[in-house]
């Protein structure tokens, strides 16, 4: 897609000196400061869109960066402002850049043809024509968003409708999907699996390589069509998720028949065939993709009429629904077949240890089947805060002036708490929704006494003392336990 280069820029082969992100998400922020940490010759630019989220970038406090990851203050307060740079300023960092990362948001479509399903482009497309507008001479064009396959077909037709016949810009497009986990963020970009890189066009395919090989092994960087790279980040997490929903149907089955799924799962993941990661039930999985990739995947077989196909995939999805109201449904069971005007604790809300990202948590799906059967729920999550509790429940905090509970009365509320401690004082039941390391080391003795009795543990995530809660008298149900 190229002719001879004009502008700042080098020419199309030349060593990449300056990069910009558009997108300062979870992976644009950890990702770009990764690369600027290794690459120490290249000025890295991230820009976004939004002010509040720059400014957080920019905080002096590294304690606010607006994502929290393990490891990444050190890593930003190494970079920032000797080669990593946080701006809004987007044109300047496009015209500058030899190499322009896509990092945007891509969310499942709420309207319109495939909503529900579909991949809303809206913000790749912008980010595209973004970049056709600003480039100067020869730009490397990455997606790293998560895409459905054939949409560098898109970008590459924005760029081209740009070059212009003068060929002062000229743009290669590649795919480098990104396959970081949020909590693991830094040590998954340090050390990945592999690093994917999928193009059409060598010389700008081992310009990207040289970037990775600072610090990636050269067997771990995988070279692949534009359309397998696209694909391989849908599958992977497709795949991945299906391991989740598959080992939480064993698990409902364990807790049916006696079995356990911890012990199940161990003995299949000695399997090597199988592999032992990946095999936790839980209360389903959450984040901002698995779902979104798998509705999009089935989005894609439908579209391509391989309707069987997509009615597969679907399934692990709809499993996954299940397993989250089939929580709440056993928690107002078992406290007497109604929870209403009840204290319930839940402990973690974000969707995975170590992150402060509630997308998709579970905990969202069963905090609000339990407030529409009337409970009253005090929430605490080391890294949440109430504004984004709101958010995701649609509804406020309830006061503090409202008054304790009375049992057998009044609309279901929530209110956030300072600790695990204050969360259940008064509480028929603790819920474990998230596997934050502080739960493991919880004091029941010290919690039971100041619970309502008799009082109940759920925990969702098989990590608490068990043997301590039903020694202190709690009534235990554990996810997968027989
Ligand atoms: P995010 O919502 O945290 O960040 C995306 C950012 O892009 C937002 O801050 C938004 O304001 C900004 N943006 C949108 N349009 C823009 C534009 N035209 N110019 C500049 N900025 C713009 O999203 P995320 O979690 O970082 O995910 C980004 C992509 O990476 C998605 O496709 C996602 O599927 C994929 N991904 C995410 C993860 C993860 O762990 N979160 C892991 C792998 C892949
Ligand atoms: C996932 C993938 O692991 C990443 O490779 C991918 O890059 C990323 O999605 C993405 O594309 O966004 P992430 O969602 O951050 O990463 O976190 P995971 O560790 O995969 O956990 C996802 C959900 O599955 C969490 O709710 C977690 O609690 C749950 N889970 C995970 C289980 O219930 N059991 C397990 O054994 C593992």
């Amino acid at each position: 897609m190229s002719s001879t280069p004009a502008g700042p820029t080098p020419a199309k082969g030349g060593p990449i000196r300056s990069i910009c992100c558009l997108g300062a998400g979870y992976v644009g922020g950890p990702t770009m400061a990764v690369i600027a940490d290794h690459c120490p010759a290249i000025q890295v630019t991230v820009v976004d869109l939004n002010e509040a989220r720059i400014a957080a970038w920019n905080d002096q406090d590294l304690a606010c960066l607006p994502v929290y990851e393990p490891g990444l203050d050190a890593v930003v307060g190494r970079c920032r402002g000797r080669n990593l740079h946080f701006t809004t300023a987007v044109e300047a960092a496009i015209a500058s850049a030899d190499m322009v990362f896509l990092s945007v948001n891509t969310p499942t479509k709420t309207r319109g043809i495939g909503a529900g399903q579909a991949s809303d482009l809206r913000w790749i497309e912008a980010s595209a024509r973004q970049v056709a507008a600003c480039a100067q001479g020869h730009t490397i064009v990455v997606e790293k968003s998560t895409l459905p396959v054939r949409t560098a077909e898109t970008v590459k037709a924005i760029l081209t409708a740009a070059q212009g016949a003068g060929g002062q810009k000229t743009f290669s497009v590649l795919s480098n999907p990104e396959f970081l986990a949020e909590g693991t963020a830094i040590s998954d970009l340090e050390k990945p699996d592999r690093v994917l890189i999928g193009g059409e066009e060598p010389e700008a395919i081992d310009a990207l390589a040289a970037i990775y090989g600072h610090w990636v092994p050269a067997e771990r960087i995988l070279r692949t069509n534009l359309w397998s790279s696209e694909l391989s980040k849908l599958t992977a997490n497709a795949f991945l998720a299906q391991r989740i929903s598959s080992i939480n149907a064993i698990g409902a089955l364990c807790e049916a028949t006696g079995a356990d799924v911890r012990e199940v799962a161990k003995a299949i993941g000695s399997d090597s065939r199988i592999g032992s990661k990946f095999l936790s039930a839980g209360p389903g999985f959450g984040g901002s993709c698995f779902q979104k990739d798998i509705l999009n995947l089935v989005y894609l077989c439908g579209h391509y009429g391989l309707q069987e196909v997509a009615n597969y995939w679907q399934q692990v999805v709809e499993l996954n629904s299940w397993q989250q109201h089939r929580i709440a449904n056993l928690v107002v069971r078992s406290l007497f077949g109604t929870v209403t005007g009840k204290r319930l604790a839940v402990l973690g809300f974000a969707f995975k240890g170590d992150t402060n990202d509630t997308r998709e948590s579970p905990a969202i799906r069963i905090c609000l089947d339990l407030i529409e059967e009337g409970a009253h729920l005090a929430i605490y999550d080391p890294k949440v805060a109430s504004a984004q509790i709101t958010a995701d429940l649609g509804q406020a905090e309830a006061g503090q002036d409202q008054g304790p509970p009375q049992p057998g009365q009044g609309e279901g509320r929530w209110q956030l708490a300072p600790s695990a401690r204050e969360a259940a004082s008064g509480a028929d039941a603790v819920l474990i929704l998230t596997e934050w390391r502080e739960f493991q080391q919880i004091d029941w003795a010290g919690l039971a006494a100041s619970m309502r009795q008799p009082a109940w543990l759920f925990d969702g995530r098989a990590i608490a003392d068990t043997a301590a809660a039903r020694a202190a008298g709690l009534n235990v149900w554990t996810v997968g336990e027989g």
